[in-house]
């Protein structure tokens, strides 16, 4: 696979594949990881005096214009990530408007494109815009690990016209990640939380086959809880996944995998109250009220698994964490890990945005060995299958 090291890039027009999909809270980018991210490889691009046009996808607009996913706000984080004097933007990916802005901008100098899903292009990979766009420029970087999963225009069309070379965030991903899963030690442990079962059932049983436990928290292990026919009152669950929650469970059994859910629950009429809040046991959550975190027991149960394994999987924070105190739980594991972890000789990688996030607000990620700034990637990766992006960039021998 080309990478930054093994294929020059100097004085070229480079179409640049980053993954601005950030998240936000109250309109202001919560973490810049994903900025962070690219910034060695673009600075290395500017040095070698090369015109970078950095194309990236925020959210999920259709394929239509909508300035609520507009790239713009970006703008100003990047360049001071960049550390750059001037930054252009293109607001449209029209073939003459780039040749203009590629005319205009120098060498060494740095381009953001709008949100390339804008273009309904983008995910049907229309090969004549494609052809379009890519005629102007005479390299493709992708940078994007955590967008290496889909099979869009910005990832695996750029690459049959381009030559497609790999940057150093993109390879950086791709051995850590590489690195945990070749060096497998048990006993291990995976933790998964987030909101849905749905997005995480593949991954869920090639975990019970690797894993001596897997813990589940989050949202998601209400689905389990109601399967096991306790009343989970007005929280949020997929009802039409029991069945697969049942499933998951007895293949549990199987494998004898040590399948942890929720004991306890911290709870409220919803996210947002907080003087309602009640810590009770599974089996006595009031009808009014919707599970918001993992309770003490459930985090001490966890945390001793954490303690006794040799490597540690996390995806997914275990409550709703974005409102306080509901990411109690999620903070008491970070804090574990960053305390014990390495002193331990435990290996954990963590991975997934709103891990990442959760991370953040617990203010260090000294305990894990590495932490993935990809979402949907990581889990499509862990569930080992190659993506689509990365093999583009295997495959391109133009
Ligand atoms: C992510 O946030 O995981 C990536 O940016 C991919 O985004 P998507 O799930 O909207 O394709």
């Amino acid at each position: 696979m080309k990478n930054l090291d093994n294929y020059i890039i100097k004085n070229k027009k480079v179409l640049f594949r980053a993954d601005f999909n950030v998240p936000l809270v109250n309109g202001k980018i919560s973490d810049d990881s994903r900025i962070i991210a690219v910034k060695k490889s673009i600075q290395k691009l500017i040095k070698q005096k090369n015109k970078v046009f950095i194309v990236s996808h925020f959210g999920r607009p259709n394929g239509k214009i909508n300035k609520k996913y507009s790239l713009k706000f970006i703008c100003p984080t990047l360049k001071k990530v960049l550390q750059l004097n001037k930054l252009y933007f293109l607001e449209t990916l029209n073939s003459e408007q780039i040749a203009n802005k590629i005319n205009e901008v120098l060498y060494g100098e740095v381009c953001l494109l709008e949100n390339i899903r804008f273009s309904p292009s983008e995910e049907e990979i229309d090969l004549n815009l494609t052809n379009f766009i890519t005629k102007h420029f005479d390299v493709y970087v992708n940078d994007a690990f955590s967008a290496s999963h889909r099979n869009h225009m910005s990832i695996t069309g750029f690459p049959k016209y381009l030559p497609a070379v790999a940057g150093d965030n993109f390879i950086k991903e791709m051995q850590n990640i590489n690195l945990f899963l070749d060096n497998g030690k048990k006993p291990n442990t995976a933790v998964i939380g987030g909101a849905k079962i749905s997005t995480k059932i593949e991954l869920l049983n090639n975990l019970i086959e690797l894993f001596d436990t897997v813990a589940v928290g989050g949202a998601m292990a209400n689905t389990f809880l109601l399967s096991n026919n306790i009343k989970v009152g007005n929280s949020l669950v997929e009802k039409d996944l029991i069945d697969v929650a049942l499933d998951i469970q007895n293949k549990a059994k199987k494998f004898n995998c040590n399948f942890i859910l929720p004991t306890d629950v911290v709870c409220s009429n919803n996210n947002k109250t907080k003087n309602n809040i009640r810590h009770c046991n599974v089996k006595n959550v009031s009808p009014d009220h919707m599970i918001l975190d993992v309770g003490q027991k459930t985090i001490k149960m966890i945390c001793d698994e954490i303690l006794k394994s040799r490597m540690v999987l996390w995806n997914g924070p275990l409550g709703a964490f974005e409102y306080k105190p509901f990411d109690s739980g999620t903070i008491e594991m970070v804090n574990l890990i960053n305390k014990y972890a390495k002193n331990m000789q435990i290996k954990v990688l963590a991975g997934g945005g709103d891990t990442l996030s959760s991370i953040k607000s617990a203010g260090s990620a000294k305990g894990f060995t590495y932490v993935s700034n990809a979402g949907g990637a990581f889990l499509e990766w862990l569930k080992g299958n190659e993506s689509p992006g990365v093999k583009a960039l295997k495959e391109n021998n133009i």
